[in-house]
């Protein structure tokens, strides 16, 4: 199913914040697979241990909170010491729970802000000066949240859509020396991010449902996604995001059938 050949990353330094689990783990592991040299951080020291042996030798599995900024920093500069000028960061942490916006204190609210928007704030500004400039690819995992209003999610809705709107700014001012992109996941198989909002079978067939291509995507077709977007064949690709969903942005499906049945 790849289009990519082996060795097409070697040399090539990566960071993976977010990298310890999930979407963002799958990522770190097709990077490596690829060659790189891959250093990926959460919060939890045993969880970034355990993916580091995951991916393999040589990786590093490094502890931060995204929220705080200089431990953010402090964990992309020993990446950086270890492998070189970073050429692809990768900026996937995120926490997510269902909660009407009434059911969410200030600080709920706050919270998911914090690690999904100001965390992807922290983690780029914190890179500039550590990425291969020119040539260095950023990329921000971001949610069909940003654009869809979705009830329960007051909180991912209003982060992710920051998140888009910084991919484009930073994109605009960095835009010489730095390519910046993000990618926007539908529902993907396996990962702690559907078990939250998806968590019984109902809830999982109605999703199926409204997919144009009917099913939930898998974490290696984001991966491809990610390695696409930081590979020479998207030079000219900046301030995009692109979406990896299955068609799912298009909106719901099921309200297709009448028009499917003129055709
Ligand atoms: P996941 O497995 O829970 O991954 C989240 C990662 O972020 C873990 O490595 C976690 O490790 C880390 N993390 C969480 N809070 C952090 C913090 N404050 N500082 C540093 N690291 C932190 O989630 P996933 O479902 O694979 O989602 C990954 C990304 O894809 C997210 O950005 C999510 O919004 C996006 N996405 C997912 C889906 C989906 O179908 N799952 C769909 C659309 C978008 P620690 O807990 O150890 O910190
Ligand atoms: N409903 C309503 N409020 C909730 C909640 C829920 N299901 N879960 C947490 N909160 C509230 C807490 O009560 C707290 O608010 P309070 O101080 O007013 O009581 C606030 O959110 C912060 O919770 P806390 O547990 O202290 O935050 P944390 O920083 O330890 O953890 C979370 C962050 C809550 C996002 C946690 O779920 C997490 O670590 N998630 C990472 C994994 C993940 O979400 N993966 C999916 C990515 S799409």
């Amino acid at each position: 199913m790849t289009a990519f050949t082996d060795g097409l990353m070697t040399d090539r330094s990566v960071f993976v914040a977010g990298g310890t689990s999930g979407i963002n783990l799958g990522i770190a592991k097709r990077f490596a697979q690829l060659g790189a040299k891959v250093a990926v951080a959460g919060r939890n020291p045993e969880k970034a241990k355990a993916a580091a042996e995951a991916i393999g030798e040589g990786a590093l599995g490094l502890s931060t909170d995204v929220r705080d900024y200089d431990a953010t920093r402090a964990a992309m500069e020993q990446a950086a010491d270890a492998f070189g000028p970073l050429d692809v960061v990768v900026s996937g942490a995120a926490g997510n729970f269902l909660a009407p916006a009434l059911g969410m204190s200030a600080n709920a609210f706050k919270t998911v802000v914090d690690i999904d928007l100001i965390g992807t704030f922290n983690v780029f500004r914190g890179c500039y000066d550590l990425l291969r400039r020119p040539g260095a690819s950023l990329i921000a995992i971001t949610a069909g949240q940003a654009v869809n209003a979705t009830p329960m999610q007051a909180h991912a809705c209003a982060a992710k859509a920051g998140i888009n709107q910084l991919i484009r700014v930073l994109a605009m001012e960095w835009g010489p020396d730095v390519r910046v992109n993000g990618i926007s996941p539908g529902p993907i198989s396996g990962t702690e991010g559907m078990a939250r909002l998806a968590p019984d079978d109902s809830t999982r067939e109605a999703h199926y449902a409204r997919i144009p291509l009917k099913r939930w995507g898998e974490i290696a077709e984001v991966a491809e996604a990610a390695v696409f977007l930081s590979s020479d064949s998207a030079a000219y690709i900046s301030g995009t995001i692109l979406d990896v969903d299955g068609g799912s942005q298009l909106g719901d499906a099921t309200r297709n059938s009448p028009a499917k049945g003129l055709a």
